[in-house]
């Protein structure tokens, strides 16, 4: 069984891609926090994973509340995985969830981390055509690495430093407590198509008069709107006006 999250696709094609590997069913998070599905039953010996983006060194909130409400049965002996995927580093968030799931019973075997195209489209331009194919690229033979190692229950192949750890601690709390919604808006461009409200996984969005309005005031800046809009109408004030859009290649529209 494996649960997982993903924004712009990354997360959900690693699960999918070691799913596959291991004839694992995948389970996505945001939906199952949606219909407060949180007990779950797994089989003797079955293996339990976590795949999901890394957010300011840390996990997405709703990972982090997921995890938190999080009840199975019949795991004593399970192998339990974590995967984080992420653009340049995961920090100690290794540490940090580990120390969630322990409190909820649950014991990491093994963590990795894999590097996949970077998706924050808030604070930088991302990556074009050509560089995107090779991280992507260089990402399949990483998780089908990973994906063996799951298989013969392997350990991690690399664990945060108390560097990495400090970053976790200083610059975590700032996603946590931040995340407001403010900034969102869809220009001109809006072409009505709901895909924003559909796809938002805390129901931030409610369409109004055929167009969105935020109407939390925080959500998870997953950036799913804003990447995924087809006519690229969603912006984060003026950061994202010229910026690329970016989703996994497995995603459509
Ligand atoms: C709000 C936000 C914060 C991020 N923080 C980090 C980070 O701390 N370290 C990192 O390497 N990548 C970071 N990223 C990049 C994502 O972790 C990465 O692109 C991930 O693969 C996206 O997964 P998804 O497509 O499943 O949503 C961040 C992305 C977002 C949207
Ligand atoms: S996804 Fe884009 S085009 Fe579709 S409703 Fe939302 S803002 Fe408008
Ligand atoms: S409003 Fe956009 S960025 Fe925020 S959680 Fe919803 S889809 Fe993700």
């Amino acid at each position: 069984m494996i649960f997982y999250f993903s924004g712009t696709g990354n997360s959900r094609y690693a699960a999918e891609r070691i799913g596959s590997m291991m004839d694992e069913k995948v389970i996505d998070m945001a939906k199952s926090h949606k219909d407060e599905r949180f007990t779950f039953e797994v089989k003797d010996q079955e293996k339990i994973g976590f795949v999901f983006p890394v957010y300011y060194y840390g996990p997405p909130v709703i990972v982090k509340e997921f995890m938190t409400k999080l009840k199975i049965s019949g795991n004593e002996d399970s192998y339990v995985f974590m995967v984080m995927t992420c653009g340049s580093s995961s920090g100690g968030a290794d540490r940090y969830v580990s120390k969630i799931l322990a409190e909820h019973g649950l014991e990491i075997k093994a963590f990795f981390s894999v590097l996949m195209v970077d998706n924050f489209i808030m604070g930088y331009d991302l990556s074009d055509e050509e560089d995107r194919e090779n991280i992507n690229k260089k990402a399949e033979e990483r998780l089908d690495k990973i994906a063996k190692s799951i298989l013969v229950k392997g350990v991690s192949d690399r664990k945060s430093s108390q560097f990495d750890q400090l970053l976790t601690s200083t610059v975590y709390p700032f996603y946590v407590r931040g995340r407001n919604t403010k900034k969102f808006f869809a220009d001109e461009r809006c072409i009505s198509c709901y895909l924003c409200e559909e796809i938002c996984p805390v129901q931030a969005i409610k369409m109004v008069d055929g167009r969105p309005v935020w109407v939390l005031n925080q959500c998870v800046h997953c950036v799913a709107c804003i990447n995924r809009c087809p006519v690229e109408a969603i912006q984060y004030g003026d950061a994202t006006k010229k910026r690329r859009r970016y989703v996994h290649p497995s995603v459509g529209i």
